[in-house]
């Protein structure tokens, strides 16, 4: 059925104005003013709301067996909390481990999704491993639309790619187009630090951070940086944390190098504190890297007003209350994730474009459009223009409420944000012009999302 949505303020990355969208067979077709309805279009009264372009989330996790358990999240749990708080798209991580074959990993992953997705999504193909089939199957991978690579400096002997396995893949990934994603800690010092603190006694959670201090992550940030460099491959930052890792980026960027930075919603919001509370309050708030002091969160919120940050993701990824109680006796065995797919955006529009300085056009380039240039999407993704995919979100900016654990849509008994202010949410999200949330709650199809293929871009 056609929908007319009436009278809202369209807030893209570079424009924000008045009108009506008309929307057919998926896409949008007209925008202008006193647009009419036919007797059989959906009309919805949009005034005053804002309308975004759908969000899109570049990092998060669904099904990930990871750390002797698995990420809590079903493609229909995490697609239906996605919508709930304005995705419409995300970038799955697909990451089989070091002992899996790659390109069996691949199919599983797409299995998993398939018709079990209430939104649209991708994935980046975690390379773990360079054997002898590696590269044939990359090559597959990509032919079958896959355009971005991440590779994992962490989690050594299960992710983590050692120097010529980086180099190998970044070879690859310029000759291909494909752009190289990377979590980037020093694999060997987090090996060597992790089993010095379990020596000395030092168990609990608030050992985690002190285990990966923010100069493995800076080194990280400027061996992968030097790795580009030296390859000629453009690379992503996942989850920078920390001014140290910020300057590397920064630094390469400034002679030349193809690199571009993701920071996470925890970051921004959340700092090592969180980590250091009693038991499992602590655990709760394990990532990595790990939520650091307080004082990087300045850095980052101006990095991303300036663009130096590219994007905001959520590196959703959760555990509950008793797979992170798995970690009573050791840090190293909480499973490491925050959840946060759901409240990425009304975070990021509370305390970026509400209550900070963050211009609305950086917010929805940062939230979506920067996400869609950079993995293969624009226009189709990213954008509210005739022909993009009508993917919107009808966003209320005078509500006001809380998060909390006991409303939340996403799967979990737990929220690392709980008691966070909002100033804002969704009322209506449209996936491809299917109405998929109203009054904030999801009432769609769990099967209207598709897998969005890819080209390479040759950067
Ligand atoms: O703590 C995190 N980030 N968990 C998910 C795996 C990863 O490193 O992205
Ligand atoms: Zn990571
Ligand atoms: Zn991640």
């Amino acid at each position: 059925m056609p929908l007319l949505i009436k009278n809202g303020e369209i807030v893209t990355a570079d424009s924000r104005y008045i009108a009506d969208i008309f929307v057919e067979n998926e896409t949008i077709t007209r925008i202008g003013t006193n647009l009419e309805a036919d007797a059989d279009t959906e009309v919805i009264d949009a005034t005053g709301k804002l309308i975004f372009p759908g969000f899109i989330d570049p990092h998060v996790h669904i099904y990930l067996p990871f750390m002797a358990t698995f990420a809590k999240d079903s493609h229909t749990t995490g697609s239906q909390a996605a919508l709930v708080g304005g995705t419409t798209t995300f970038i799955e991580m697909c990451c089989p481990s070091r002992n899996d074959d790659t390109l069996e990993g691949y199919n599983l992953w797409k299995a998993k999704a398939e018709g079990n997705s209430a939104c649209d999504y991708t994935f980046h193909m975690s390379v773990t491993k360079y054997d002898e089939k590696t590269e044939s199957q990359l090559r597959e991978i990509v032919a079958d639309g896959i355009s971005s690579f991440k590779i994992f400096l962490s989690y050594k002997n299960f992710f983590g790619v050692d120097d010529n396995e980086m180099y190998q893949t970044m070879t690859l990934a310029k000759e291909l187009g494909v752009i190289v994603t990377a979590h980037c800690e020093n694999a060997e010092l987090v090996g060597q630090l992790q089993q010095h603190l379990l020596a000395q006694g030092k168990t609990g959670s608030e050992w985690h951070e002190p285990s990966r201090p923010e100069s493995v992550e800076t080194e990280g940030t400027m061996r992968f940086a030097t790795f580009l460099e030296n390859t000629g491959a453009t690379g992503y930052v996942v989850h920078l944390s920390c001014a140290g890792a910020l300057a590397q980026a920064v630094a390469a960027k400034s002679r030349g190098v193809p690199i571009y930075v993701e920071s996470v919603i925890p970051h921004f919001l959340l700092d090592k504190t969180y980590a250091e509370r009693e038991g499992v309050e602590g655990a709760k708030h394990v990532m990595s890297p790990p939520l650091r002091d307080k004082k990087n969160q300045k850095v980052l919120w101006d990095a991303l007003a300036q663009g130096f940050i590219d994007t905001v993701g959520t590196d959703h990824c959760p555990f509950d209350v008793a797979q992170k109680a798995m970690g009573a006796d050791a840090f190293t065995a909480i499973p490491n994730g925050i959840p946060a797919i759901e409240d990425r955006v009304n975070l990021l529009y509370t305390y970026g474009v509400s209550r900070g300085t963050l211009d609305i056009h950086r917010f929805v380039d940062a939230a979506s459009t920067k996400s869609a240039k950079l993995f293969g999407l624009f226009p189709r993704k990213g954008t509210i223009a005739v022909g993009s995919d009508a993917d919107l979100v009808i966003y209320d900016p005078n509500y006001r409420g809380k998060i909390s654990a006991a409303t939340q849509t996403v799967n979990n008994d737990y929220n690392g944000f709980e008691g966070f202010e909002i100033d804002g949410k969704p009322d209506t999200v449209t996936v491809r012009g299917k109405v998929q949330v109203r009054g904030g709650k999801f009432i769609g199809d769990s099967s209207r999302g598709q897998l969005l293929r890819r080209k390479p871009q040759h950067f």
